[in-house]
C-alpha cells in the first residue's frame, strides 16, 4: 500500500476547511433583509420537510449528530461543493456568452508554480497514468486571441488524489499556472486523472452509504482561465465514456465540457484541443 491510499476524510476535510478559511472572502456586507430572507427560506424548507415527512425524534437526533460530525470531520467544504455549489455557479454565470463554467470544488490552491507554454505540470519522476497533452487557445467573444492569458490547471492523479490534500504527494504535484503565448495558445503535458471518490470514511461518506448513493465524480481537469480585461472563468473538463459523466455526485458536468481526446501517434498517450472563450469585464 502506498502512503497515498491512506488519505482520510479527516485529513482531506481538515485541509479543505483550512484552505477555505485562508482564501475566501465572505459577504459580511449582506443587508439584514437579505440575511433574513435567505436564512428564513432555508429554515422553512427544513421545517416543511419535517412536517411533510413526519420526521421522528430519532431521525431528528440522527440529523443533529450528523451535522455535528460534518463539522468535526471538517467536511463542510466537501458537502457544500458537492451538493450546493453547482446551483451557485449556475446563477453566477447565467449571463456569460463565452465558455461554460462549472464548480471550483474544495481543492483549488492559488499561486501554483508559473510555467510558460509549452509546459509540463509538476509531477513525480515515475508519475503513474496515461500521458495527456491539453492544448488550445484563449480568445474573446469576438474570436480574437487574448494576449497574456493564464491557465491555472489542477487535477487528481491516476489514483484520484489531489496534492496537498492526500499524504505522500509532492506539494505542487499536478498543479500549475501556465502563461499562454502572444496568440493566447497553450500546450500543457500532464497525465490523465482518475475518477474521484468523495472520502467514504467521514460524515459525507456515512450519508452517501445510508442513502444508498454512490460517491463518485467522473475524472476531471480543473481550470481557471483569465486574461487582462476579461472575466475569469472557473471550469472543469471531462472525458467521454467515463462511467460517471452522466451521473456525477456533484452535478457539475455539462455537455460542452466533455473533451474529445485522440490517441497520439506512437502510443504516446492522448492529446486534446480545447479553446476557452472569455467574456469582457462588466
Ligand atoms: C469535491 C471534490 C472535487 O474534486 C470536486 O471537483 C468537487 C467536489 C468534494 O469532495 O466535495
Ligand atoms: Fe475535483
Amino acid at each position: 500500500m502506498t502512503t497515498e491510499t491512506q488519505a482520510t476524510a479527516a485529513a482531506s476535510g481538515a485541509g479543505a476547511t483550512a484552505r477555505f478559511r485562508e482564501n475566501k472572502k465572505f459577504a459580511a456586507d449582506a443587508s439584514q433583509e437579505r440575511v433574513a430572507t435567505l436564512a428564513g427560506r432555508v429554515i422553512k424548507a427544513i421545517n416543511e420537510t419535517v412536517l411533510e415527512e413526519r420526521v421522528s425524534y430519532d431521525e431528528y437526533n440522527a440529523f443533529k449528530a450528523w451535522l455535528i460530525q460534518v463539522g468535526e470531520d471538517g467536511e463542510w467544504p466537501l458537502f457544500l461543493d458537492v451538493w450546493v455549489e453547482h446551483s451557485v455557479e449556475e446563477v453566477a454565470n447565467a449571463n456569460r456568452h463565452g465558455s461554460k463554467g462549472t464548480i471550483e470544488g474544495p481543492y483549488y490552491i492559488p499561486n501554483a508554480p508559473t510555467l510558460r507554454t509549452p509546459a509540463t505540470l509538476p509531477m513525480r519522476e515515475d508519475e503513474p497514468g496515461t500521458a495527456l497533452l491539453l492544448q488550445g487557445q484563449v480568445r474573446n467573444t469576438a474570436g480574437e486571441p487574448l494576449l497574456g492569458a493564464l491557465i491555472e490547471l489542477w487535477h487528481a492523479d491516476d489514483r484520484g488524489f489531489y496534492s496537498q490534500f492526500a499524504p505522500g504527494l509532492p506539494e505542487w504535484n499536478l498543479r500549475g499556472s501556465i502563461v499562454a503565448d502572444e496568440q493566447g495558445k497553450f500546450q500543457i503535458s500532464t497525465v490523465q486523472p482518475a475518477p474521484y471518490q468523495i472520502p467514504t470514511d467521514g460524515a459525507c461518506g456515512a450519508l452517501i452509504s445510508a442513502a444508498g448513493w454512490h460517491a463518485w465524480r467522473p475524472a476531471h481537469l480543473h481550470v481557471k482561465v483569465s486574461a487582462p480585461g476579461h472575466q475569469l472563468i472557473t471550469t472543469q473538463l471531462y472525458f467521454p465514456g467515463d462511467q460517471h459523466v452522466d451521473d456525477d455526485i456533484a452535478s457539475a458536468v455539462k455537455p460542452e465540457l466533455i473533451l474529445v481526446p485522440t490517441e497520439r501517434a506512437g502510443g504516446n498517450g492522448r492529446e486534446v484541443t480545447y479553446d476557452f472563450i472569455l467574456d469582457p469585464e462588466d
